[in-house]
């Protein structure tokens, strides 16, 4: 299978840990995701047949193009982790070279292998050899800053056979305090003939393309922007902005409350599973703003909008407020009354009341930049 084709001129759903859940993946195929990624699955730990692990490898039905993300120290774990997902109908295979986790790292894992190119050359080989799918790897530019090592290491990848790159612009040491380096993506993407993958800050239709047009990329991969407002997919396929009310917002997570319910099952075990999603999405959900072309698209060419303070909503609509409040205990709140309304109407109305409940957020509004990951 020829990545370059399936990947021209997509968007990509990034691997996600927690974010990347089926219901949610679901939620975003709804609005025109055509590629999307699991969570990052320990190889060890399917090797092993954990229970919990095999359960990331599972996809939707509407999933038509869905690739598994591995995290291996062993060649052997990986090839064997590689074909469980496969049997789940992987559709490609990826190596995690980014995960900057401290436990994954001391583990051999993830950014430790763009210190270990060998290994991570290795690893692609005995996987292309074995799986009947095509293996992508997913670098950061390199374990610090000041040493850009992911080009290097996506040319010995080509050689090892590696079906397609990623680029996450950042070191493994920056996480997420700097904006990422579309520049070097570019650089990347003359330096290897393999197709290459963009990540790094995408929130805007706009800005997604501008990114690709400039870089030359074969696909932009997005993670925050879905997690903040999954219809991004939708955005980018249709070149417009889509700005929701807050009542279309509230009907679009229904509607994932409703695929975790199918999901996990509605009852109290699949609530109590749900809650460990729900209530941290709305973190993501709270950050969204109207980023309307004609008003930002100049701004995003200065700084990216996921990287810059962004005001809160005015508005005299309680719902509006309600929707953008970053506290927890309120994400919490409703969570609970999302899982517990009857049906989208009385989530509304649920909804409505707690907006009227809820004192108004008196701190600093969060900007659509907080790191997680
Ligand atoms: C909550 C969260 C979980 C993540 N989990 C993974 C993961 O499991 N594997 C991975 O390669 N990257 C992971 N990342 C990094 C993203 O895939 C992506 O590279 C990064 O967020 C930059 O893209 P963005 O600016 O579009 O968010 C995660 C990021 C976030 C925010």
């Amino acid at each position: 299978m020829n990545l370059a084709e399936e990947f021209a001129g997509k968007t990509i759903l990034a691997p996600l840990t927690k974010g990347g859940n089926l219901p949610f993946r679901r939620l975003c195929v709804d609005f025109g995701a055509e590629i999307t990624m699991s969570e990052m699955a320990y190889a060890r730990q399917i090797v092993k047949r954990s229970r919990s692990e095999l359960a990331l490898l599972r996809k939707h039905a509407s999933e038509t193009f869905y690739g598994v993300q591995i995290a291996s120290g062993k060649v052997e774990d990986a090839v064997k982790a590689g074909a469980a997902a496969v049997e789940q109908g992987a559709a490609f295979v990826d190596i995690n070279a980014g995960c900057p986790i401290h436990d994954t790292v001391r583990r051999g894992m993830g950014a430790t292998l763009m210190r270990r190119p060998g290994a991570l050359a290795r690893m692609v080989e005995a996987m292309r050899a074995e799986l009947p799918v095509p293996v992508t790897v997913k670098l950061r530019t390199g374990w610090s800053e000041s040493k850009v090592t992911c080009i290097e290491i996506a040319q010995q990848l080509e050689e090892a056979g590696v079906s397609a790159v990623a680029l996450h612009g950042r070191s493994r040491e920056q996480r997420y305090s700097k904006s990422a380096d579309w520049g070097l993506i570019q650089q990347l993407v003359e330096s290897v003939s393999v197709p290459v993958v963009g990540n790094g800050d995408v929130l805007t239709w706009y800005e997604g393309e501008a990114r690709r047009e400039a870089s030359g990329c074969t696909a932009v991969m997005v993670g925050r922007g879905a997690l903040i407002k999954p219809w991004l997919f939708q955005e980018i396929r249709d070149r417009s902005t889509w700005m929701p009310t807050a009542r279309e917002r509230v009907d679009v997570y229904y509607r994932f409350v409703t695929y975790l319910k199918e999901h996990f099952y509605d009852d109290e075990r699949g609530r109590k599973r749900a809650m460990r999603f729900l209530p941290w999405h709305f973190g993501f959900f709270c950050r969204y703003r109207p980023l309307p072309e004609d008003a930002w698209a100049e701004r995003s060419k200065e700084h990216p909008l996921m990287q810059t303070r962004m005001p809160a909503i005015e508005s005299d609509d309680p719902l509006d407020l309600l929707l953008q409040d970053s506290r927890e205990d309120v994400h919490e709140r409703m969570a609970a009354a999302m899982w517990d309304a009857q049906d989208l109407a009385d989530a509304t109305v649920q909804f409505e009341r707690l907006a009227t409940e809820v004192p108004p957020h008196q701190g600093d509004y969060d900007d659509v930049a907080v790191s997680h990951g």
